[in-house]
């Protein structure tokens, strides 16, 4: 099945083509697909309510299109090979014909397990093939994953079971990440604690680790393995059922369960797999993400399964057990696309060039970038150092509710330019609009990126809050998807995005709400109020400032790690914040509302200029502070 568009030209006829007869497009590329049976229409929208239909009625499994569809033209390529976070363990590499018969296993425990289509079923596991292969069997009996990231706290874990109201959940004994060990199931059994819904957490025994197995909720995998058998029909499912949802932070509030339907799902993330970055055949392709985010869901499982791909997984870290061994994989497998983010592209350009200059990399074709704005500096090593100048960069540009790729290159195919997106996909209607909502048309212009048709993998609603999707994504430009972030369009038509306009940061390349650190601040008994904005990081991207006042005198560095402590807690290391400075106060309007656009300037150190303060209620505070950010 190819989906490729093959030269400039053609993305341009076919770009047009998208924008004026959407329906026939994107039935065209619908049709590469096995459907159990066709859709009646292929888009129903209304971007007020929001409600958005793609495919309807058209009944398929995704699973079908990843897997059977495969296996008498490909049963015997590679699909998944994984790499162990010890390079001396062995590596797994499973064809389509095994992955087929993994999946249907898995599908059976679940089964076996109790769990029914439509259940909710949450999965926290480490890097390792049984991870792809749960997510695929939640998808073959047509029960919605929610894959939680391993490295979130026990109490955030809890918090996104009970939101889904989860029944199952599936996890490891442990994990290997870098030289350390991570003790998954027992942060899933403190996490349980709070959470009833749960009748069964199914265990895959990883590293042998003890733990404790909790008589009838908790079951081995690899003994339920056995009772099975390897034939498991999938279920059939509407193009609007639920696919998966997936938690992402906001500006405010708790997280949010991105929900993503099946059919829309399914085209886009092939479609823009193998645009993007140009797959063919026998290629090796290498998605750096964790399956834990919307990337790893998109393109290291979804995308390229669904395009007969060879998707490689790797368990560990980029500097274990030194900074050249993302190299040394791409040798080792004969890697062809690499697609990784700027913050591990900034870290490794920070440790000696040997690391790279030992390994030949004379397998890449195509080099990828995602998750935050790529700064030209990290831009041109990557392209000089990783690339050896001659592999293309596709900066791709997109977000977990767009479920893939909106602006990006087409690899070799769109002419490239540092930092920036460049051009959208076909489908894609970008535009920028001022603050008061109206669109900005022409070139050389700048404004909040949005837009303003539907395209198949869009979120449908925030799982058991469809008011607040409205509220925060289509309600703050009329008739519009709002992405949050800046834009700038150049004199050709190019798009660069410019970062967060709303109060989310972007901490190497994982999302995060400064309210959703605060509350875990907050938490500290000794914290009357904290306030907590993002600075810029030379490897980060956005370091985590916080400024925090306190009910009394404190020892700070004691406070200091207690905070930290608390916010691991709440939240995950992840969300630790970089510098936290006490103060007595702060920059407050006469209507209480904390003027953060100051507090970013101090962060920043860029004190020169921090615009009018005279309608604070205490203009003093600001002097203060920015004396004690002298110290931190
Ligand atoms: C936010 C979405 C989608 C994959 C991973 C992140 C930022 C993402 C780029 C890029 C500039 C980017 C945006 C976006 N972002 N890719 N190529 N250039 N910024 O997904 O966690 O949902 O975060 O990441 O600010 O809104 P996410």
């Amino acid at each position: 099945m190819s989906l490729k568009i093959s030269s400039f030209e053609e993305y341009q006829s076919e770009y047009n083509r998208s924008i004026n007869n959407p329906n026939e497009f994107w039935a065209e590329k619908a049709k590469h697909f096995y459907w159990r049976e066709q859709w009646d229409s292929v888009l129903e929208w209304d971007f007020k309510e929001p409600n958005v239909k793609w495919f309807v009625n058209g009944k398929l499994n995704i699973t079908e299109n990843c897997l059977d569809r495969h296996l008498e033209t490909i049963g015997g390529k590679v699909a998944i090979i994984w790499e162990p976070n010890n390079p001396n363990e062995e590596v797994v590499k499973l064809t389509y014909r095994q992955l087929h018969e993994q999946v249907c296993k898995f599908a059976n425990v679940l089964k076996n397990n109790g769990a029914k289509k439509g259940d909710r079923i949450c999965i926290y596991m480490p890097m390792v093939p049984e991870l792809a292969i749960a997510t695929l069997a939640c998808a073959r009996i047509g029960a919605i994953h929610s894959v939680v990231f391993a490295g979130f706290s026990a109490k955030a874990l809890a918090e996104r079971i009970n939101d889904a109201t989860c029944n199952i959940i599936l996890t490891s004994d442990e994990g290997y990440r870098g030289s350390k060990t991570i003790a998954i199931k027992s942060i899933v059994d403190e996490a349980l604690e709070s959470c009833d819904s749960i009748q069964k957490s199914i265990v895959l025994k990883r590293t042998g680790g003890d733990v404790s197995m909790q008589p009838k909720r908790d079951v081995w995998l690899h003994e339920e393995m056995l009772k099975v058998d390897e034939t498991c029909n999938a279920e059939e499912m509407d193009a609007e059922d639920e696919l998966f949802v997936l938690y992402t932070s906001g500006s405010t509030g708790k997280p949010k369960g991105i929900v993503h339907t099946t059919g829309g799902y399914m085209v886009y993330t092939a479609y823009s797999f193998q645009n993007v970055f140009q797959y063919s055949n026998d290629e090796v392709y290498w998605c750096t993400a964790d399956i834990g985010w919307i990337t790893g869901h998109s393109y290291i499982v979804y995308g390229p399964l669904l395009s007969g791909a060879t998707t490689l997984m790797f368990e560990g870290v980029p500097t274990y057990p030194d900074a050249g061994r993302f190299w040394e994989i791409v040798d080792k497998h004969q890697v062809n696309i690499f697609y990784t983010a700027p913050t591990a592209i900034r870290a490794l350009e920070a440790c000696d060039i040997d690391f790279v200059n030992k390994h030949s990399l004379s397998s890449l074709k195509v080099l990828g970038s995602v998750g935050e704005p790529i700064n030209e500096e990290a831009w041109e090593w990557y392209h000089k150092n990783i690339g050896k100048e001659k592999c293309p960069i596709v900066d791709t540009w997109w977000q977990t509710e767009t479920g893939g790729i909106m602006i990006s290159p087409l690899a070799g195919i769109t002419k490239l330019k540092p930092s920036f997106a460049t051009l959208p996909l076909p489908g894609i209607q970008p535009c920028l609009v001022d603050s008061d909502g109206n669109e900005i048309e022409g070139n050389d212009v700048e404004g909040n990126l949005c837009v303003k048709f539907p395209w198949p993998s869009m979120l449908r609603t925030i799982y058991g809050e469809h008011e607040r999707c409205k509220q925060t994504y289509f309600s703050t430009y009329k008739g519009k998807y709002f992405t949050g972030d800046g834009c700038k369009r150049d004199e050709n038509g190019m798009y660069r995005i410019t970062g967060r306009v709303d109060d989310v940061i972007n901490v190497s390349g994982h999302r995060m709400g400064t309210a959703e650190v605060e509350d875990a601040l907050d938490q500290h008994i000794d914290v009357v109020e904290s306030a907590v904005v993002g600075y810029p990081h030379d490897i980060k991207g956005q370091g985590i400032y916080a400024y925090v006042i306190c009910v009394k005198e404190v020892n700070e560095d004691e406070l200091r790690k207690e905070l930290l402590e608390i916010v691991t807690k709440e939240i995950g290391p992840i969300a630790k914040p970089d510098k936290i400075q006490i103060v007595k106060g702060l920059p407050k309007t006469r209507s209480g509302k904390i003027m953060r656009r100051i507090l970013r300037k101090i962060a920043e150190g860029d004190t020169s200029n921090l615009g009018d303060i005279s309608t604070l209620l205490d203009p003093d505070i600001v002097k203060e502070i920015q004396k004690g950010a002298e110290n931190i």
